[in-house]
């Protein structure tokens, strides 16, 4: 107790005492507003620092929030939307691609041909089954034979396109020749479909407008697939990717 008063008062005496500090003082008050000076920019300069390390860090970490949650599905959708440009069905694509794309993270463009593809084979499996459907329910002859016909060549559709779908097995890659062979099989399987409503259509069957109606959605599909195919190479241009 008796230390600390008689410090302060020590400290007391010599200040008034000490010539020295009174003159600075006397002589100019600049230094203390220079003082005051070089602190308030010291101060500002610190703000400064601060304003821009926070608002690094923010952008930072919203970065890192942003990243695996949001990042891919937006990344995904604007993929699916630049894949579905090159088909003649954009909108359908879109919406087909989008509603299979589980996970929301088909980016690459192989993967989201992938997705049409399991598409027409879903919609072509569908409709597989109709020319049997009819078969039985028709007793028309000339018309049982284009029938008959029909089961046998979406028959044939259904293993082209299954073949293709088999090549894409823990296929990461696209090799110009498995291009070709894809548009080769799908293109197999959409003249089945077309060869089938022809032969009916010349039996003048009257199941020709159910079928016609009914393999609309495997043959949009089916020609989303072709036309991604036929456009592989620009689109992988566009992604940074090429053919192999
Ligand atoms: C394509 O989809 C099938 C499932 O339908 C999957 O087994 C295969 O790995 C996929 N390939 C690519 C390249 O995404
Ligand atoms: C199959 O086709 C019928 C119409 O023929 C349709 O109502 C049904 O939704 C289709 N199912 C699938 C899985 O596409």
């Amino acid at each position: 107790m008796e230390e600390s008063v008689n410090f302060v008062k020590g400290y007391g005496k010599i200040d008034p005492s000490d010539d020295n500090t009174t003159a600075v003082h006397r002589q100019s008050p600049s230094p203390n507003r220079r003082k005051t000076i070089t602190i308030a920019v010291t101060v500002t300069l610190l703000l400064f620092a601060i304003i821009i390390a926070v608002t690094i860090a923010a952008t930072t970490v919203h970065h890192r929030r942003t990243k695996p949650s949001q990042s891919p599905s937006i990344k995904s959708s604007e993929s699916i939307k630049a894949v579905c440009a090159v088909t003649q069905h954009p909108d359908t694509c879109f919406t087909d691609v989008i509603s299979v794309n589980s996970g929301n993270n088909a980016v690459n463009p192989v993967a989201i041909f992938n997705l049409t593809l399991q598409l027409a084979v879903t919609e072509l499996t569908n409709v597989s089954s109709l020319p049997k459907t009819l078969i039985s329910n028709s007793n028309d002859l000339r018309t049982g034979s284009a029938l008959r016909d029909c089961a046998n060549l979406f028959d044939d559709a259904v293993s082209q396109l299954s073949r293709s779908v088999e090549s894409m097995r823990g296929e990461s890659v696209l090799t110009v020749e498995k291009v070709g062979d894809l548009k080769t099989w799908i293109s197999a399987a959409m003249t089945d479909q077309e060869t089938c409503v022809d032969g009916l259509e010349e039996m003048g069957s009257t199941a020709v407008d159910e079928v016609k109606m009914k393999v609309q959605r495997s043959s949009v599909c089916m020609s989303n697939s072709l036309a991604i195919l036929s456009h592989m190479d620009e689109i992988l241009e566009k992604f940074g990717m090429h053919l192999h």
